[in-house]
């Protein structure tokens, strides 16, 4: 058995902010609402006239995070790409990505799991290189959410949650013991999967379907979230899947030497940090600046965390994510 290791971090965001007062052109909210419910104060949204998509943006984020673990596109032998706004309904984001970088024949895999979808690609990712099957996995979490989004008062409570933007690590075989992943847990839920949906179009809900009931009250098409009954979900599962990861490897929260959590909402984050007893300094939270940008959330943290000298070699790093499906999970690191 080999283990596996993140050796190259990166990430993109479009350059078009959106701030919580640039939303009043499209909805009754206000930037008191949104700070005190979410602590966003911006998001980034594509600009409709760039060449941004959400495999373009994960190509952008792919390059940092190769360039940086000191590879090139031809090292690569395995493309996980975790999406829930891929650029068409099929394919799937990964082969465009081994397009666009201009990659060989290698296989691209998709992950549909939303907020906890970079956590089951990195967790896939580290079976594929523990078994020995591939060496170097490029790992992308890419989100185009805000050309979905339903700009009006009657959408406001999803609406102004959700960003757009990339992330990507590089994972790689490593013969050093106990360095790398240590572990990784994955949860589901399914009962709840209404809870935090988009049903279409969609094979339960055809676009033809929705052409010939033409309903203005039809809202099937845009994201749907029961926003408190996620929130109470999220803060049990989070702290849950947390302390299975610390006592699978015989570590406790005073282990923990930076904690990422899925950036869905920073009171959620607030919460998390409050339980487990850490400091501010453990905690890398940018929801501020970048909204919740789902299976792009972590890389995007993770990335910036790795820029500003956050993580150090030998930190014990935890990643946590809680999301649509419902799914969570975390994974273990030691840096
Ligand atoms: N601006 C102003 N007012 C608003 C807005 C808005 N954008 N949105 C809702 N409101 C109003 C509501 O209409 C309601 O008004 P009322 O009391 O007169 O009826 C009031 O604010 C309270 O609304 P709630 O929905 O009850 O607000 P809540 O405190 O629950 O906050 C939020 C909403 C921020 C969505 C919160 O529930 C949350 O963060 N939930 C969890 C999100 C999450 O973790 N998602 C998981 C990941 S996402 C994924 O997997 C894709």
């Amino acid at each position: 058995m080999y283990n596996s290791k993140i050796t190259g971090v990166g990430h993109y965001v479009p350059e078009n902010i959106i701030t919580n007062n640039d939303l009043k052109q499209w909805m009754d909210t206000n930037d008191e609402w949104i700070q005190e419910r979410t602590g966003i104060k911006e998001r980034r949204w594509i600009d409709p006239q760039s060449e941004d998509s959400t495999s373009i943006m994960g190509v952008k984020a792919a390059k940092i995070a190769i360039e940086r673990a000191g590879l090139t596109k031809d090292d690569i032998d395995f493309i996980i790409f975790a999406t829930l706004s891929p650029d068409m309904y099929f394919p799937g984001g990964g082969v465009r990505v081994q397009d666009y970088l201009g990659m060989p024949t290698i296989g691209a895999l998709d992950i549909r799991n939303q907020c906890s979808g970079f956590i089951y690609a990195v967790s896939v990712a580290d079976q594929f290189i523990k078994t020995g099957m591939y060496k170097n996995i490029l790992v992308i979490g890419s989100e185009n959410h805000s050309g979905g989004l339903e700009r009006s008062t009657r959408g406001r409570n999803v609406t102004v949650i959700f960003g757009d933007g990339a992330g990507a690590v590089v994972m790689s075989r490593s013969s050093k013991k106990d360095i790398g992943i240590l572990s990784t847990h994955l949860h589901s839920e399914g009962k709840h999967a209404k809870e935090l949906s988009l049903i279409g179009p969609s094979t339960g809900r055809w676009v033809d379907t929705i052409i010939k009931e033409n309903d203005p009250n039809d809202v099937s098409y845009y994201p749907y979230m029961n926003g408190q009954f996620v929130f109470k979900h999220a803060i049990v599962r989070f702290s849950e899947v947390i302390t299975e990861g610390l006592q699978a490897n015989n570590l406790t929260s005073e282990d923990i030497d930076l904690l990422i959590p899925h950036q869905a909402n920073l009171r959620i984050a607030q919460f998390i940090q409050k339980k487990f007893g850490l400091s501010d300094d453990k905690v890398f939270n940018n929801i501020m600046k970048y909204g919740n940008t789902t299976a792009a959330s972590i890389p995007i943290a993770l990335s910036e965390a790795w820029e500003q000298r956050k993580i150090n070699d030998g930190d014990i790093v935890v990643l946590a994510a809680f999301g649509s499906g419902f799914t969570w999970g975390s994974v273990i690191i030691k840096w």
